[in-house]
C-alpha cells in the first residue's frame, strides 16, 4: 500500500494536526509491513496558487492517484482550510481525471481510496455546537472529496485554543482515536 502523508499547518512541532496525522500514518504503516509512505509538507514546500499552466504539471495529481490511503493534517484557519491545502486540492480535483460530468451530472472517479483527515480547531464545531454554522473546514473537505467519490474519515481535536488543559485533552483523545480508527480497518 502506498500512503500519502500530507501536512498543512504552519506551526511546526507545536502543531496538533501534525502530531495526529503522524500517528495515523504510523498506525497505517504498522498495519501493512509492505507500506510505502510518501511525504508532502505543504508548509515547508508550498505549491503556488493554481494557474492554467499548472494543469500541465501532473506531479501532484499522479502522486494522489498512486496512493491507496491519504492522511491529511488540516488545521482550521479563519473557519476553513489553509490556502496551502487548497492549492493541493486544486491540483487533485481535475475534470476527466478524478471526476467527470456525465448525462446524470458529476461523477466521482477516485473511489476506493481511504482518506483520513486529522482536523485541529481552536474552538468547538461539533454537530450541536453554537459555532457549527461557522464550520467550513470539515464540511468543505467532505464536499470536495465526496465530489471525486471518496467519503473521508475524520479524527478531530477541537478546543485547542481553550488553554493547556483543553489542548492536552483534545490531543490525547485524538491520538487514541487515530489508533482506533486504523485498527478498526485492519480488523
Ligand atoms: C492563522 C490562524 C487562524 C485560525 N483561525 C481559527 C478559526 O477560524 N477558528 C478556530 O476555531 N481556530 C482558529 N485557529 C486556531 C487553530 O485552528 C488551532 O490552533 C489549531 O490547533 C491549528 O492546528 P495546528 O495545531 O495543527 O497548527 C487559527 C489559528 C491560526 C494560526
Amino acid at each position: 500500500m502506498t500512503i500519502l502523508h500530507i501536512d498543512s499547518s504552519i506551526s511546526g512541532d507545536a502543531s496538533v494536526s501534525r502530531q495526529v496525522s503522524q500517528a495515523i500514518a504510523a498506525a497505517l504503516s504498522a498495519s501493512d509491513p509492505s507500506a510505502t509512505v510518501i511525504r508532502r509538507d505543504l508548509a515547508a514546500d508550498p505549491l503556488p496558487h493554481l494557474t492554467l499552466d499548472a494543469f500541465a504539471d501532473r506531479t501532484v495529481l499522479d502522486e494522489f492517484l498512486a496512493a491507496a490511503a491519504i492522511v491529511i493534517g488540516a488545521p482550521m484557519y479563519n473557519f476553513t482550510l489553509p490556502t496551502q491545502l487548497k492549492a493541493w486540492l486544486d491540483r487533485v480535483l481535475v475534470a476527466g481525471e478524478t471526476f467527470r460530468y456525465g448525462a446524470n451530472g458529476p461523477e466521482g472517479l477516485a473511489g476506493g481510496k481511504r482518506v483520513i483527515v486529522a482536523l485541529a480547531r481552536g474552538g468547538f464545531y461539533g454537530a450541536d455546537a453554537p459555532a457549527r454554522a461557522l464550520e467550513h473546514l470539515e464540511t468543505y473537505l467532505r464536499t470536495a472529496f465526496g465530489f471525486i467519490g471518496i467519503m473521508p474519515e475524520f479524527v478531530i481535536a477541537d478546543g485547542i485554543a481553550t488553554g493547556p488543559d483543553g489542548r492536552e485533552k483534545a490531543l490525547s483523545q485524538a491520538l487514541a482515536q487515530a489508533n482506533d480508527s486504523v485498527q478498526q480497518m485492519a480488523a
